[in-house]
């Protein structure tokens, strides 16, 4: 998936990461605190995800707030990584994050580009869902 964070000078940035797990507290992320990323979040705890799935023609596009998982999940996390995707990390700095989703859009293209996105929003407690059509896109049809 692609994260998407803003910057210390307000400029997005952006970069391809692994969704880690999703569940109701929030879709779930790791990396560096150190990193470029991790300074982002921590000036600035929100983020987009992007997920775009070429063969079936789906997109999903999630925004929310991040916060910081506990030490031990992000321990947890790092350890099941393996021995090489561990190297050279020092424990204290792996972190895991959670996105916690107030907009959430699932796009479904269409080859007679009668595109179909459902967007639910968080209202309170609940979830609000508009139906609505997808909008253009020039190329996905071939
Ligand atoms: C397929 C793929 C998966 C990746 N997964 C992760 C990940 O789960 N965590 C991570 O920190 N970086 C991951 N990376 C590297 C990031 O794209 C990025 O280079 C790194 O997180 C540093 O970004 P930053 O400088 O913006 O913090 C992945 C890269 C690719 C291409």
């Amino acid at each position: 998936m692609t994260l998407s964070t803003i910057g210390a000078d307000g400029m997005p940035d952006a970069r391809t990461l692994i969704l880690k797990d999703v569940d109701a507290r929030g879709w779930a992320f790791a990396g560096r605190g150190s990193s470029r990323s991790g300074a982002q979040l921590a000036a600035n705890p929100v983020a987009a995800l992007t997920f775009w799935w070429q063969p079936m023609v789906r997109a999903v596009r999630v925004r929310g707030r991040v916060v910081r998982a506990t030490r031990a999940e992000s321990e947890a996390d790092l350890l099941s990584r393996s021995a090489a995707a561990r190297a050279g990390v020092p424990s204290e700095d792996w972190t895991l994050w959670r996105l916690q989703p107030t907009r959430v859009e699932f796009w479904q293209g269409s080859t007679d580009r009668r595109h179909t996105r459902i967007v639910y929003h968080l209202n309170g407690d609940g979830w609000l869902m508009d139906i609505a059509p997808g909008g253009d896109s020039s190329e996905h049809s071939s």
